[in-house]
């Protein structure tokens, strides 16, 4: 076999998701885009802010010496700057630029803080359900993935995590707002979870760092809350993009930001900036830095995403459709109606609604449907939703 048995392992089990991805092509060549209804993916529908093009034009039109070569690997330092600064305006806390690295992506920006935290062996604890990638970047990596369920409402689970914390934790991966749940962690669970962590290290006598995977981080609706990581929980990184607050997913930039209370923060910082350059990225983007840095505390528009949610969980609850009401991100996590959800989602293929089954995410017998569409296709899809309401006994 030319690749690794490793490899052709995990794309014989993602196999089934590939299938669902060519169903949906083949129904949009059958029956027209505008015939189907495709809430598979996670991807911003708008164009990115119009302060964007405004600062790509100024840089091409007064560009800066030197802005296309090589750079420092953690990124230019007057980004890394104006990025400290947005941090440190939002937590109060004396961040710096030195605590920050860029990246590329949020994924690029999770690979680079696992490489620089695991040895072989250690553990990762995700929370199901979770990013389906999480898993492959701790393989990465060399770790190993443990598993635990959320608890009631997709919230944490505290006494599971502290069941499944031992002597080889090393990290937790902590993902609010929640894909795919849009879950947001009040500041209680969140405070548990720092003294949860606390305990840990002190019985353990080794650091447990939390890597608080962000990038839904300001699409927040209902006026929640948001708790900061760090003022919870000393060591922690942050590890975010603007992949969907500034609609840039195509574009990969991102960063990771640790907190100044970590533990050994400056020998932590020099081996984020060794895994940035030694995975490959060597840097983030060079353009993308330099208009990210211009746009710091500008947001796509939110109330666009907290009108579809409204409109698509009232819709889906008054068909019968059980779910928890998310309070951000840009996704819905229903139950499924039956207990098989793969076969659930393949009704609704045959409906035209293309949508992931929860088995992808660690949660069988529900599914996720992404609301990042525009309105008129949640609105034309209501009906097909109706009917498979009505085909699954719902209404
Ligand atoms: C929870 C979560 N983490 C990380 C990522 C990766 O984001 P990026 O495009 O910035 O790499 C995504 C993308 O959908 C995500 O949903």
């Amino acid at each position: 076999m030319p690749i690794s048995q490793k490899v052709a392992s995990y794309l014989e089990r993602g196999s089934w998701i590939r299938k669902m991805f060519e169903e949906g092509a083949r129904l949009k060549a059958e029956f027209g885009e505008e015939n189907v209804f495709d809430f598979s993916l996670g991807n911003p529908p708008e164009e990115p802010p119009e302060a964007f093009h405004e600062a790509l034009r100024s840089l091409v039109e007064n560009p800066i010496p030197g802005m296309h070569r090589y750079m420092p690997n953690a990124g230019f330092p007057e980004v890394r700057q104006s990025v400290a600064e947005e941090v440190a305006r939002e937590t109060g806390l004396p961040v710096e630029g030195r605590h920050v690295v860029m990246t590329v992506g949020a994924g690029g920006a999770l690979n680079v803080a696992l490489k620089a935290l695991l040895d072989p062996g250690d553990e990762v604890l995700l929370i199901a359900p979770y990013f389906v990638e999480y898993r492959f970047y701790v393989d990465n990596h060399g770790g190993r993935s443990v598993v635990v369920q959320s608890g009631e409402d997709f919230l944490l689970d505290l006494e599971a995590l502290e069941r499944a914390v031992t002597d080889k934790t090393k990290a937790i991966i902590l993902n609010s707002p929640n894909n795919p749940t849009g879950v947001v962690y009040p500041p209680s669970q969140i405070e548990s979870l720092g003294e949860l962590l606390r305990r840990a290290m002190a019985r353990y006598g080794r650091d447990i760092y939390v890597i608080s995977d962000e990038p839904y981080r300001r699409l927040l609706y209902d006026g929640v809350s948001y708790p900061h990581i760090f003022h919870y929980v000393e060591n922690a990184i942050v590890a975010t993009s603007h992949s969907k607050d500034l609609a840039l997913a195509g574009e990969r930039i991102g960063y990771l930001v640790a907190n100044p209370r970590c533990a050994d923060l400056e020998r932590l910082m020099e081996a984020l900036v060794f895994a940035n350059r030694t995975l490959g990225f060597v840097n983030a983007p060079a353009l993308m830095q330099l208009a990210v840095a211009r746009l710091q505390g500008v947001t796509v528009d939110v109330e666009a995403y907290q009108r579809r949610r409204d409109r698509l969980y009232g819709a889906l609850t008054g068909m019968g459709f059980r779910m928890v009401k998310p309070q951000g991100a840009f996704y819905l996590f229903p139950r499924s109606p039956i207990d098989d959800d793969v076969a659930f989602v393949q009704a609704a293929q045959r409906r035209h609604i293309l949508v992931a089954p929860g088995t992808g995410f660690g949660t069988p017998g529900y599914f996720r449907i992404a609301y990042s569409v525009p309105m008129e296709v949640i609105e034309r899809s209501l009906g097909a939703w109706e009917a498979l309401a009505e085909e699954f006994g719902l209404i």
